[in-house]
């Protein structure tokens, strides 16, 4: 089985390869954009080129015998999905449908799709589940869920199988402390705190404190990286088990911490003090987004395994080898 990973060099996309090649081959795609360097082994093989270039995926569908696709590849950051639109639609709906297309053209027909929790805008419940209303309200989330409903409609008609993950807030390093989470820009909480006590950053902010929440700051659902990583292969072999097939499913923890405990949970794992400037609210952040996973421990059997200590725990250890 050999599974072409769109996005493999990327944060998610980097650790769902080094699980997956325990017991798959992996053919990473990726143009290196916003990925940094990656860890190849004899399992996976790297292809550098763009999604949205069919001549790119003429080239992968044929040189390797590609039986699914997990695609990763795109852009996630809202403040700039909100500035710069076009580059959201061109890279995340655009390139998408040029992936689709080459993979009814090619046979490929299992689909393991990376989407968001933007998708559900802001929520008019505490606890999400599938089955809560999508009302986007910035041009990331809208570009995923236009993938969505472009991914059920195709397979009304092509013989494509999907999974739609909609992600929480992804955290945390691989144990092996060889892979973390980088982005350039840094807009994430957890790695600006972690960076900040590392003596990277002069003070943090905290953004909105007056928020409807127990302590006024965003109450997010944090979920290990390696668990999102395991839900995509449990994903993909209940295609193959059919087990399940065109579905949508969250992936978050089903707790909620706030901003300040986040920060307190960094101090308290890095042993070192923070310094807090609090700040305005930053646009487009709801207050409160927590996922029920129910349904995919219910018909997958997968169940997060990282609470937020180790997920804080783990991305410590990352930035802290990192900076040396
Ligand atoms: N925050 C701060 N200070 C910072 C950075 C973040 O206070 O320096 C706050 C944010 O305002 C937010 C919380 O920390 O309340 C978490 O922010 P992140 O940027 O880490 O994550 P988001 O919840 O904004 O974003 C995540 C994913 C997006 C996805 C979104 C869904 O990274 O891809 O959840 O709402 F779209």
């Amino acid at each position: 089985m050999t599974i072409l990973v769109c996005g493999g060099a990327g944060y998610i996309g980097s650790h769902t390869v080094k699980v997956l090649t325990s017991e798959y081959d992996v053919v990473i795609l990726d143009n290196l954009t916003t990925g940094y360097p990656f860890l190849l082994n004899d399992k996976a093989s790297f292809e550098k080129g763009d999604l949205g270039d069919p001549a790119v995926l003429d080239r992968i569908f044929k040189k390797h015998n590609i039986d699914a696709v997990f695609h990763f590849a795109a852009n996630s950051l809202v403040g700039e999905s909100v500035q710069n639109p076009l580059k959201y639609y061109k890279n995340n709906v655009s390139a998408t449908i040029t992936l689709l297309d080459k993979m009814v053209e090619y046979g490929v027909n299992k689909f393991i799709f990376s989407s968001t929790a933007a998708t559900y805008g802001i929520p008019d419940t505490d606890l999400i589940t599938e089955d809560t209303a999508t009302n986007p309200i910035n041009p990331y989330g809208k570009s995923k869920l236009m993938i969505e409903d472009i991914l059920s409609d195709v397979s009304d008609v092509h013989n494509l199988e999907y999974v739609v993950l909609r992600y929480f807030n992804a955290a945390g390093a691989h144990e092996s402390a060889e892979i973390g989470e980088s982005h350039d820009p840094e807009t994430h909480l957890i790695p600006i705190v972690l960076q900040h006590l590392l003596g990277e950053r002069k003070q943090i902010s905290v953004f909105g404190t007056d928020y409807d929440t127990p302590d006024g700051t965003c109450v997010r659902d944090y979920i290990h990286v390696t668990d999102l990583a395991n839900a995509h292969i449990l994903a993909y072999e209940g295609l193959v088990n059919k087990e399940v097939a065109n579905e949508v499913f969250n992936l978050g923890n089903g707790a909620g911490y706030s901003v300040k405990e986040i920060i307190e949970v960094c101090e308290k794992v890095s042993g070192k003090s923070a310094v807090i400037e609090y700040a305005d609210r930053r646009t487009g952040d709801p207050a409160t987004l927590v996922a029920s996973s129910k349904k995919i421990e219910e018909k997958l059997g997968w169940k997060p395994q990282f609470d937020l200590e180790e997920i804080i725990g783990s991305a410590w250890r990352w930035h802290s080898k990192e900076t040396k």
